[in-house]
């Protein structure tokens, strides 16, 4: 059969077969491969893509039921060259180690944060609660997820904090009542 759904923004049509999975759809026939697939039973959640918005175990749809939807994939999260707040997050805060999990984490990370731009602790984890990692214990994810809360603007924010933090400081600023007399 033919599917034809938006991807990323642009459309694209495929002769499938009524069987294929949406992960395999987009991993197989479109080369999108960031986004994993894992156990194919709805447990982990690395297959996790949006479907009209909204995140979606991708192993769970099949890509015939796709037809006519708009999907995006961890592909168009980095924006002109620049990672996505969530990505640099993960960066940061070493919020992976073998990366399995990551395009699905990001995925959900960037939904919960579209919604909820100052999520707690608890609202992160309950967002992630449909995904496994087996590496990092989840911590380091929860830090990354807050640490893209803090930085909307990402590392560029970083920047210019620090930027503003090592400006010279003007005669005596900073300096001990001491060492100005000196
Ligand atoms: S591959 Fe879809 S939930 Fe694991
Ligand atoms: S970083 Fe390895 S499964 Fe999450």
């Amino acid at each position: 059969m033919q599917v034809t759904m938006t991807v990323n923004g642009a459309e694209v049509t495929r002769d499938v077969e009524p069987r294929l999975l949406l992960v395999h759809f987009v991993r197989d026939h479109l080369g999108l491969t960031g986004t994993h697939w894992g156990c194919d039973t709805s447990n982990c959640g690395a297959c996790v893509l949006w479907m009209d918005g909204e995140p979606v175990k991708s192993c769970t749809v099949l890509a015939a039921m796709a037809a006519g939807r708009s999907v995006r994939t961890v592909e168009d999260l980095a924006r002109d060259g620049e990672l996505d707040p969530v990505q640099q997050g993960f960066m940061q805060c070493h919020g992976l180690q073998c990366g399995f999990c990551t395009p699905g984490m990001l995925m959900t990370a960037r939904h919960l944060l579209d919604r909820d731009p100052d999520p707690s602790e608890a609202t992160i984890r309950e967002a992630i609660s449909g995904q496994l990692c087996r590496c990092t214990g989840y911590q380091n994810i929860v830090a990354a997820v807050r640490w893209a809360a803090e930085h909307p603007h990402g590392a560029a924010e970083v920047d210019d904090e620090a930027v503003t933090q090592s400006a010279p400081a003007a005669p005596g600023e900073g300096r001990s009542e001491t060492e100005v007399s000196a």
